[in-house]
């Protein structure tokens, strides 16, 4: 065997060795922090026919306390979202939003392995900020509810070495506000977003 070949084969036997010091363990807390894209899949029956909400991408951090080795608790938290509401895509306004989701996830791999994938169901809750007109709502006062909901997620890890890990994640959310003009409730507004999240994570 020339030199090469045993560097890799010790390279790799090494690899077996860290990969046992990957584990997810109860007690674990990992990091996750990336770029997360809220896009809307708006649908309004009673607003005003023609009422989007445009995506917009800020920085995510999402946090997991593993409670045993195969649950953990996440939180995800975010730069303030800021979104352009357009009426029959002219822009009308502006919202900033935060929206903290709290998810129970499930690891179904055994606590050793590089590959984590996960799913999660939790608990949104989206305030609307900042919120402001321009276009045909300009001068008016436009005002979004805040909103608690369910979500639901998919995610995984993979584990570069026992503290690094590179992440994708996805969360559909129940967000539904009522929209109020000039005080005057215009009735409800479904914003539903997906959540997608790619970055990178911590493990200690
Ligand atoms: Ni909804």
């Amino acid at each position: 065997m020339n030199k090469k070949v045993i560097s890799a084969l010790v390279m790799g036997a090494s690899l077996v060795t860290a990969a046992n010091c990957m584990a997810y363990e109860s007690g674990d807390m990992v990091l996750r922090v990336g770029l997360a894209n809220v896009n809307p899949n708006t649908s309004n029956d009673t607003v005003v026919p023609g009422l989007d909400v445009e995506d917009n991408t800020q920085i995510g951090i999402a946090g997991t306390y593993m409670l045993t080795n195969n649950i953990g608790l996440e939180l995800l938290a975010a730069t303030p979202f800021k979104h352009d509401i357009t009426l029959n895509g002219a822009k009308v306004g502006e919202t900033k939003h935060l929206p903290p989701t709290l998810s129970l996830q499930y690891y179904p791999m055994e606590s050793g392995s590089a590959f984590q994938p996960y799913i999660g169901v939790g608990i949104n809750y989206t305030a609307f900020f900042s919120e402001s007109t321009t276009g045909a709502l300009a001068g008016t006062e436009l005002k979004l509810e805040d909103s608690w909901g369910l979500s639901a997620q998919l995610g995984v890890d993979y584990s570069i070495n026992d503290q690094w890990l590179v992440n994708a994640a996805v969360w559909r959310m129940d967000i539904d506000t009522n929209v109020e003009v000039n005080g005057a409730d215009l009735g409800g507004l479904e914003i539903d977003p997906t959540v997608f999240m790619v970055g990178m994570g911590y493990k200690f």
